[in-house]
C-alpha cells in the first residue's frame, strides 16, 4: 500500500489537528517527541505519513502532490489561492479576517479617498477592497505585528486576523470591517482524491463524524 501524506501548518493548529485525527484513530508516535530534528514522521502499521510545514508552504505542497492531504488556516488557502480541494471544516482555530484601524478610520473608509492598507494577506485585502467593495487602496505587504501600521502612520488601516481582540485593544484600534470567518481546514490534492479515493473519502467521512460529536458538545 502507497503511504498517505499529510502536511500540517506548524504550531497550535498542528497539535489541536493531530487531537482530532487521534480521535479516528490516526496517529504519529514518533511526533511526540519534542526535542526531534526529524521532519517527516511515519506511522507504518496506517502506511501515513506526516510533515509540519510553515503554513504559506501547506497549500503548496498538496497542488503539486508531495502532500496527499493538508490541515491549514482558511486564511493561508485564500491567500495562497492554490488548486486543490477543501473537504472539511475542522472548526478549530477559530478567528476572523477583518479590516481595523483606530475610530477615526471608520469615516475614511468610506469617503472614497486612496487609503493605505497593511497587511499580511495582499490577495485577500485585494480581493475585499478591488472585487467586492469596489474601492482602490494602496496595500502594503508586512509580514508580522500589523497593527503597529496604523499606530505609526505607516497605513490607514489594516487587514488581519481578529481573535479575542485583544490586541486590537490593546493598541487603540478596533474592528471597522468583517471580511471572512475563519478556522482549520482539510485539503486533498486533486489527483490524490481520485488515486485514493477509497481511504482518503473514508478518512473525511470519520472527519466529519467526529467534529459533528464535538461540536454538538
Ligand atoms: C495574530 C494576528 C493578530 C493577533 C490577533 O498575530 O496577526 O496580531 O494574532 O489575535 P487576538 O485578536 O487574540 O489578539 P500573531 O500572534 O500570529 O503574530 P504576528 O503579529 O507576527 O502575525
Amino acid at each position: 500500500m502507497r503511504d498517505i501524506t499529510i502536511a500540517l501548518a506548524k504550531g497550535r493548529l498542528a497539535k489541536k489537528a493531530m487531537e482530532i485525527l487521534g480521535e479516528i484513530g490516526i496517529d504519529c508516535e514518533e511526533m511526540n517527541d519534542k526535542d526531534t530534528r526529524k521532519l517527516i514522521f511515519r506511522n507504518d502499521d496506517l502506511c501515513m505519513r506526516f510533515f509540519l510545514a510553515k503554513a504559506n508552504d501547506v497549500p503548496t505542497y498538496v497542488e503539486y502532490g508531495a502532500a496527499d492531504i493538508g490541515i491549514v488556516g482558511k486564511d493561508t488557502i485564500l491567500e495562497e489561492n492554490r488548486k486543490l480541494y477543501e473537504v472539511v471544516d475542522l472548526n478549530i482555530g477559530r478567528c476572523r479576517m477583518c479590516v481595523a484601524g483606530p475610530p477615526s478610520a471608520k469615516e475614511l473608509l468610506g469617503s472614497g479617498k486612496v487609503i493605505r492598507v497593511a497587511t499580511k494577506y495582499p490577495a485577500i485585502a485585494k480581493d475585499y477592497f478591488y472585487n467586492r467593495k469596489h474601492q482602490t487602496v494602496e496595500i502594503i505587504k508586512l509580514n508580522g505585528s500589523i497593527e503597529l501600521a496604523p499606530i505609526v502612520g505607516l497605513s490607514e488601516v489594516i487587514v488581519d486576523i481578529v481573535e479575542t481582540g485583544s490586541t486590537l485593544r490593546e493598541n487603540g484600534l478596533e474592528v471597522l470591517e468583517e471580511i471572512v470567518p475563519l478556522s482549520a481546514r482539510m485539503v486533498v490534492n486533486q489527483v490524490s482524491m481520485k488515486m485514493e479515493q477509497e481511504r482518503i473519502s473514508k478518512l473525511i467521512r470519520d472527519l466529519r463524524a467526529v467534529i459533528e460529536k464535538r461540536n454538538n458538545q
